[in-house]
């Protein structure tokens, strides 16, 4: 058996399309055009091209887009001064600041110094903090997370009930998506490199999340019959074949999946389409927030 394939380009064409027509009729209604700020701290050459990648996506779905940038050599002060002229900017409806962030900055304080209501990679703690707790919802959900749930619903999985394991825990997409998936019924279990037997879990799970950043990690031989798997890994693999001398894989052995799983998301073409999609997503939000205000 050959599992399906989540189209994630596919789903995400969708969300932007969405979110392009609901940014023309607040143009045409309200006269307003929705603002992301972009802010990079250095020199880091994959926050770069992904800082590109969001603001191209400004331009195509009719956004405005505000690009700042600091020195390596930025001082906290520096980046916190920036943060507040943001959230001072009537024009500016989302900040996103790119992670990873230097060294000597302190990176809990920045993403708490953003606006909440401007917080469209929702880091900020008090939008962390409504998503971890019971009957409370966050003004926004981080991206790349929200991506997996979005093509989670669009394939028709069911998620209450289910058994889901998330594979790997860090801020930005494993724990937010466990608790994504506990609000939405999932029985969730986290495992990450401590966890003794990684195999018993994952061969339970109805849902699996690969956000570990290691190669191939997941086998087919590790997963149950007809579970669905969500990889949001993105790794070069060593490929002569390539131009460039690499291809792209996630962090599960796609041809052994497919064989085993019910559904899965390729790699290139699955999570990573998502991620910008919903930030477009909760920019607009950000701006119906504004205006209706
Ligand atoms: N670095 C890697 N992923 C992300 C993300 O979703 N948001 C931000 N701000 N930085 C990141």
């Amino acid at each position: 058996m050959s599992a399906k394939i989540i189209d994630g380009k596919l789903i995400a064409a969708k969300v932007q399309e969405e979110v392009r027509l609901g940014v023309a009729k607040m143009k045409a209604e309200k006269d307003y055009v929705p603002g992301l700020a972009t802010v990079r701290v250095g020199q880091n050459p994959a926050s770069a091209t992904y800082v590109r990648m969001k603001q191209k996506m400004c331009e195509k779905l009719g956004l405005r887009s505000i690009g700042r940038e600091l020195p390596e050599t930025a001082t906290q002060e520096e980046v916190m001064t920036l943060v507040k002229a943001l959230n001072a900017d009537p024009e500016v409806n989302g900040i996103l600041v790119q992670l990873p962030l230097p060294n000597h900055i302190d990176e809990e304080a920045v993403l708490g110094s953003i606006d909440i209501e401007k917080d469209v990679d929702g880091f900020h703690p008090v939008n962390i903090g409504r998503l971890a707790m019971k009957g409370r919802d966050p003004l926004f959900v981080p991206c790349t997370p929200a991506g997996c749930m979005r093509l989670l619903k669009e394939s028709g999985v069911q998620i209450s009930g289910a058994e889901a394991v998330i594979v790997g825990r860090s801020n930005i997409v494993g724990l937010p998506m466990a608790m994504l998936l506990q609000k939405a019924n999932a029985t969730v279990t986290i495992c990450h490199s401590r966890t003794r037997d990684l195999v018993e879990h994952v061969r339970n799970a109805d849902i699996v999340v690969a956000a570990i950043g290691r190669t191939e990690m997941i086998t087919g031989d590790m997963l149950k019959p007809g579970a669905t798997v969500i990889d949001v890994g993105i790794n070069q693999k060593d490929d002569d074949t390539r131009p460039r001398g690499y291809r792209l894989v996630g962090d599960v052995d796609f041809d052994s999946a497919k064989e085993v799983a019910g559904a899965i998301t390729p790699v290139p073409g699955g999570v990573g389409p998502m991620t910008i999609a919903m930030l477009m997503e909760n920019t607009l939000r950000a701006a119906e927030i504004a205006v209706n205000k």
